[in-house]
């Protein structure tokens, strides 16, 4: 946990919601652009932009505070994407980063080297504890209607 690390994230945050900027539309185009396949795996982009942007937001800056219960809610993210198909971790990296710069794009002058590498850290910490989830599922349910 960073207390300096949660202070700069919150003013991030704090300047993108004053900027008025939702950043869920450029993060999913640039998504989309990247992975193209995957535009088919989702039926309503619009809701799940919502809650997949603000949950990877939660999720980081809730590590950066050493939160609790980011661990039961990644366990429980991983477990609801078995359902979407073989998803490579690559586009969970992807994902998470690309929200990363996505969000600094729209902080502006509010982003820092400081800023940044406190999301960064925190965007590692979360790859990880994916993996994590992802092995710990696959050991107790190996056998899904799809490799998780
Ligand atoms: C840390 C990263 C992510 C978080 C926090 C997250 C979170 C969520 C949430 C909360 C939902 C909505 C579930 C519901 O309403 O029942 C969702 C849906 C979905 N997510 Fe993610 N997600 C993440 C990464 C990804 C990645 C990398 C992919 C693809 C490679 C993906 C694919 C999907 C799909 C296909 C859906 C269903 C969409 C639909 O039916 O419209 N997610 N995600």
């Amino acid at each position: 946990m960073s207390e300096g690390d949660a202070a700069q994230m919150e003013a991030s945050l704090a300047a993108v919601a004053e900027a008025g900027i939702d950043i869920r539309h450029a993060l999913f185009d640039r998504f989309f652009v990247a992975f193209p396949d995957r535009r088919a795996s989702f039926m309503v982009v619009d809701a799940s932009s919502r809650r997949m942007t603000d949950e990877t937001l939660q999720m980081m800056f809730g590590l950066a505070k050493g939160e609790g219960w980011v661990w039961p809610l990644v366990c429980e993210l991983v477990h609801t994407h078995r359902a979407y198909g073989p998803l490579p971790i690559s586009e969970y990296d992807a994902f998470i980063d690309m929200t990363v710069v996505e969000l600094g794009k729209a902080a502006s002058v509010a982003w820092s080297k400081g800023c940044a590498a406190a999301w960064q850290h925190h965007a590692d910490e979360l790859k990880a504890m994916i993996r994590r989830a992802r092995a710990e599922w696959q050991a107790a349910l190996p056998d899904p209607v799809t490799a998780g």
